[in-house]
């Protein structure tokens, strides 16, 4: 293709409208401003300037016209992209492909199959309008002729090269072109005798979003032993079910509508739904979700619900694309639906309870939600042995949760569990799975889980409630009789800063413990901030006993001598709380947990103050230049923290 021809696509080809498919744009000046589809971002750094026909993100820098915004949203190579916008603007491309001959060579290929496929599509649609058999069975299913001609279903006959004679002598395709899409195959026997792929199935064909067959599925209208009961068209240069979503083409426009995309896993059962106006509904090719499959979804909603079998495998197979859906954007969320066992979409709607369907769609679940309600299903919660090991079960399913305030609502929900609530109040419920939450958290961090099952003696979980005495690993402060009794019972510590706050309990102990003592003077950092907490106590801690870290005193002493009634108490808390004399027995400290707390004290204050310099600069930015001395000074402390960070006393092994 020449300039003239690239140039032509360009006028023709309204830039606005283009990328407005992919994220909505608003005017701002002269050009139009938007979310930047290529990068995650909240606020809007990506411009498009109708005049100079391109487009600009000032956040990931990427930019250039509409050839090359098309390519990389669409993953496609630049004759494809060119080929497609001339179309858009009703231009006929005098040669395909930039100059090389493989690019033409490669742009055909892929339209010659898709021609193939078409020319196939036609005979299966023929063949089906010829076959009571098909018809019959198509009745059986429940398929209205609509529906039928809506998604193009037809029927391959049960017969060897009837396809294989259509194609070639009829529609002049060429047999290597029949065979690279995979609807014929090349007689071993005979030279020039090829036989039909798909024989005697009833035949579901599968069209992207351009409307463009790119294969079929299809099953067998009477189950044979000897035969799979659905055969896809294999991987070929146009199809590739990791990245292909059935009815996608169909459904989009109700995803988007309805801000939902309900992922099924059968044809059947799409075409049963759409059939039944439920049209927000896809499915995978009988593969497993993949991040191609969530990225093409992303386009048009951020809200995915999986409908999945309840058993082993299809539990594995949610987390999976839990964590898939997490991975595409924090914004992106995934629930799961479940059905009655032995039910699928299409056998509910066949029955009649396309109401039922809706419904499971509405109560879908997030998978860790799901997993808790299986997990009590499973349960003995009429034994207080059962409700304890629900409960570390629950905390299992929940601790490696990447968001603090789900984990606090779920805690909160399990706690307040009817049955556990028999056993022992809520806030001590609670406080047993805040206690297994950090205990996991800290065995993930530090070692290999050696968590295995709690003791099989039952007798013994009412004292595991109300029994946490034993050995103590520090050295209690022992001249003053508030600091040296144990408080009764700690008050419960909220949640979510208990964990946040692990990192910096972890410096306390190691700092109260005597052995660790050197550990944490040869880590510390010698600038006073360079580290960032959580609990304005532990900054408060720190200054009493900084003084220890560079070898003058002992801190137990210190904080003697200073006597603060509120650090004393606390200091006590982190010393003996419930989640640490419990975990203490798996969970020693050891120089590699002092060393990770550190940094991660290390990190949340580089991190701090990086976004602190972005709002100063930002201010400064407002201002015209002008810095205040106010701003100056915040500076001057960031670059001093920064310095420190970088002088400071690094761990020896880092
Ligand atoms: P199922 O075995 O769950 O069948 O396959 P189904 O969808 O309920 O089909 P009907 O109702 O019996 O017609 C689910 C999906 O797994 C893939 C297909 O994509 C199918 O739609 N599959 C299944 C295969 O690819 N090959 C098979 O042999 C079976
Ligand atoms: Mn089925």
């Amino acid at each position: 293709m020449d300039e003239t021809e690239k140039e032509l696509i360009r006028d023709r080809t309204d830039i606005v409208e283009l990328i407005a498919g992919y994220t909505t744009l608003k005017p701002s000046g002269n050009r139009f401003k938007g979310l930047c589809p290529f990068h995650q971002e909240k606020t809007p750094s990506f411009t498009v300037d109708p005049e100079r026909r391109r487009y600009h993100c000032f956040g990931c820098q990427a930019s250039g016209d509409v050839f090359t915004f098309l390519e990389k949203i669409e993953n496609l190579t630049f004759p494809e992209a060119a080929e497609r916008l001339a179309m858009r603007a009703g231009i006929t491309l005098s040669r395909r492909g930039t100059n090389p001959e493989e690019a033409r060579r490669q742009q055909s290929e892929r339209d010659r199959l898709f021609a193939a496929n078409a020319a196939a599509l036609r005979f299966f649609r023929q063949a089906y309008r010829r076959a009571t058999l098909a018809q019959e069975y198509a009745a059986k299913r429940g398929l209205v002729q609509e529906t039928m001609e809506d998604f193009g279903i037809g029927y391959a006959p049960d017969d060897w090269s009837q396809l294989a004679h259509f194609l070639i002598e009829r529609e002049k395709v060429h047999p290597e072109d029949a065979i690279r899409a995979g609807l014929i195959t090349a007689s071993r026997v005979r030279d020039g005798e090829f036989t039909d792929r798909f024989r005697g199935r009833f035949l579901f064909p599968i069209v992207d979003v351009q409307e463009r067959v790119i294969g079929f599925g299809g099953r067998l209208i009477v189950d044979k032993a000897d035969a799979p009961k659905y055969l896809n068209s294999p991987e070929t240069p146009i199809f590739s079910k990791s990245r292909t979503l059935y009815a996608l083409n169909r459904a989009r426009k109700a995803i988007q509508e309805q801000d939902i995309a309900v992922i099924v896993e059968g044809y059947m059962d799409v075409v049963a739904s759409h059939q039944a106006g439920i049209r927000c509904v896809v499915a995978t090719l009988g593969t497993s979700m993949t991040a191609d499959h969530v990225s093409l979804l992303r386009r048009y909603t951020k809200n995915v619900v999986l409908s999945f079998d309840a058993d082993n495998a299809g539990v594995k197979a949610a987390l999976k694309a839990a964590e898939l859906i997490t991975a595409a954007g924090e914004d992106m969320t995934l629930k799961v639906l479940s059905l009655p066992p032995g039910e699928d979409p299409d056998s509910m709607i066949r029955k009649g309870d396309a109401a039922g369907f809706r419904k499971a769609i509405d109560n879908a679940m997030t998978v860790p939600e799901f997993q808790l309600g299986m997990l009590k299903r499973q349960s003995r919660l009429e034994d207080p042995y059962g409700c304890e090991l629900f409960l570390r079960e629950a905390a299992k399913i929940i601790a490696p949760l990447p968001n603090s305030l789900t984990i606090n609502m779920l805690t909160k929900r399990i706690a307040s569990t009817r049955e556990v609530l028999r056993f022992l109040p809520e806030s001590q419920a609670e406080a047993v799975l805040r206690q297994e939450v950090a205990r996991q958290v800290g065995e993930r961090g530090y070692r290999p889980t050696d968590f295995t099952e709690p003791s099989s003696n039952p007798s013994r979980s009412s004292e595991r409630f109300a029994d946490r005495n034993g050995k103590r690993p520090f050295r209690q402060p022992s001249s003053r009789a508030g600091w040296r009794e144990r408080p009764p019972e700690p008050p419960p510590v909220p949640f979510v800063p208990q964990v946040a706050e692990e990192a910096e309990r972890t410096l306390i102990r190691a700092i109260m413990a005597e052995e660790f003592l050197p550990e944490v003077r040869k880590r510390f950092p010698a600038t006073k901030g360079a580290l960032l907490f959580v609990n304005p106590l532990t900054e408060r801690f720190l200054e009493i006993v900084e003084p220890a870290l560079r070898g003058e005193g002992d801190p137990q002493d210190r904080l003697i001598r200073h006597d603060d009634p509120d650090l004393n108490a606390y200091v006590d808390a982190v010393l003996f709380s419930p989640v640490w004399s419990d975990a203490r027995a798996r969970l020693e400290l050891s120089q590699e947990m002092i060393g990770d707390a550190i940094l991660e004290l290390r990190k949340r204050r580089i991190n701090a103050d990086a976004d602190l310099q972005a709002e100063v600069l930002a201010r400064v930015a407002a201002r015209g230049g002008t810095f205040t001395p106010e701003d100056d000074e915040i500076l001057r402390q960031i670059t001093l923290r920064k310095s420190a960070l970088r002088n400071g006393r690094q761990p020896a092994n880092d």
